[in-house]
């Protein structure tokens, strides 16, 4: 793209400040503002320019809607959602998808998120050994290549990539580890002008989760699943090492019933728990987020006692791979926020802004509900699958995570007649042992 072709098409845009500071910049710098150019995508902008109209309002869910039913296996079911799932992950038809291009800005780690260390035992076993190290236990198990399609951001594709490659792919076959990076966006200030974050820099944040699907497309990734004869697709956050990847019941319950869609679901611990909670309105499913529901909603009780809104979503999810291909080319709401972004004055100068002064669009996974034709709720119990690492202290920090884990892990060892002293640290490389049946079957190391 030439000068005067950006010029061009920034001023059609009403964004023709972007060039402002064009005299000032080296011939680097020019090149590369103009690549910057070239890959804005205007019909986005315009959108995002769309909805500023609603900043600041309140975003509430309404009162049009129930919670969605949720299914909870019996002994039986069970069983034949496991064998079901058992016989896709042997015929290969299951992939991984893990969504890893957050910034996890709460947790404050210098780095990509999945290369947190979380090993309670060993500390540099990072949350990304223990995803990884899954994969390669269910291959072993079942005798078939579960792909590992993993998304990453521009900010931290290299990071995530030198991460693997310093730890030998934990196992796995670099030719079944597919990274893909998700799409970046401009910000716009509240008259919906793109932000300059240095004179010759345009300022760009990650779409958000719900930019998977564009980018798997993109990328060739979907092309890759097809490829390979992929029929469902596990899909879980980088924060959980606790997740059961590809768990067989859960892939099996959702294949057997056809779904386009299956959410694992648990008990919110409290009623003001920040989960969001599916709803059903009128013919449909959506996800309602916490902080769009009114304390009455989330207090409300059934007359058994327990919380209307009581399951609420982790973002475990299996979707089938033909849904998935529905949905990747077609547009997805855009949600706003309201955050501090830094921004070059008149003068050509970085200020760092101490109160919000811009808005970042980012779109969510979730919005592909209500456009599934079956969609499922699978409860599951939260001490053994759902410990995320969020916050850098308090709840869902790394403290928390290595106690959940570690109690897990002894649960497993007490079902084998097995007492591990709460004292005694303790960690199992699901490479070896992916379940409490593993240990008994595979024998039992203590160390
Ligand atoms: P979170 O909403 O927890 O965000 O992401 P985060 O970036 O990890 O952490 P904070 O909010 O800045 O502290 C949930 C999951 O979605 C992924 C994250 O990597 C995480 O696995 N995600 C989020 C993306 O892949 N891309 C995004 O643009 C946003």
């Amino acid at each position: 793209m030439t000068y005067d072709e950006a010029k061009k098409t920034l001023e059609a845009a009403g964004q023709g400040h972007v060039l402002r500071f064009w005299d000032k910049l080296d011939e680097t710098a020019r090149a590369a503002l103009l690549a910057q150019i070239e890959a804005l995508d205007f019909a986005a902008i315009a959108r995002m320019q769309g909805i500023l109209a609603d900043a600041g309002k309140p975003v509430n869910a309404g009162s049009d809607f129930e919670p969605a039913p949720v299914a909870e296996l019996g002994e039986v079911a069970h069983a034949s959602a496991v064998a079901k799932g058992e016989a896709l992950l042997r015929e290969g038809k299951v992939a991984v998808l893990l969504v890893a291009g957050g910034q996890g800005s709460r947790l404050g780690y210098e780095g990509p998120k999945g290369a947190y260390p979380i090993g309670p035992v060993t500390e540099e076993h990072s949350l990304f050994w223990y995803h990884t190290r899954k994969l390669v236990g269910l291959a072993k198990t079942y005798g078939a290549t579960v792909p590992f399609y993993i998304m990453t951001s521009e900010t931290n594709d290299a990071a995530t990539r030198a991460h693997f490659e310093a730890n030998g792919w934990f196992g796995m076959d670099p030719a079944d580890v597919c990274f893909f990076i998700q799409g970046m966006w401009p910000a716009l200030d509240p008259q919906g002008k793109i932000i300059l974050d240095t004179p010759g820099h345009i300022f760009m944040s990650p779409d958000g989760h719900g930019g998977t699907l564009a980018a798997l497309d993109r990328s060739g990734a979907l092309a890759d699943m097809a490829r390979r004869g992929i029929e469902q697709v596990f899909f879980f956050q980088v924060d959980n090492p606790m997740v059961e990847v590809a768990d067989p019941a859960f892939i099996g319950f959702h294949a057997s019933q056809h779904a386009d869609m299956t959410l694992k679901v648990c008990l919110k611990r409290d009623a003001h728990e920040g989960m969001g909670v599916v709803v059903r309105r009128g013919d449909h499913f959506a996800m309602v987020e916490y902080s769009e529901l009114t304390d009455e909603q989330m207090e409300r009780i059934n007359p058994d006692g327990t919380l209307w809104l009581r399951y609420g979503s982790p973002a475990i999810h299996v979707f089938s791979y033909d849904f998935l291909r529905r949905e990747a080319d077609k547009d997805m709401p855009l949600h706003l926020a309201h955050k501090k972004i830094p921004y070059v004055n008149d003068a050509g100068e970085i200020v760092k802004p101490s109160a919000p002064n811009g808005y970042k669009f980012e779109k969510f996974i979730f919005d592909v509900m209500p456009n599934a034709k079956t969609l499922l709720n699978l409860a599951f119990d939260r001490t053994q699958e759902f410990s995320p690492v969020k916050n850098a202290e308090g709840n869902d920090s790394p403290a928390t995570v290595r106690r959940d884990l570690q109690a897990k892990w002894r649960g497993w060892f007490a079902k084998n007649g097995i007492d591990i002293p709460d004292d005694m640290p303790i960690e199992i490389d699901p490479a070896y042992i992916l379940n409490a049946d593993q240990l008994r079957t595979k024998g039992l190391r203590i160390g």
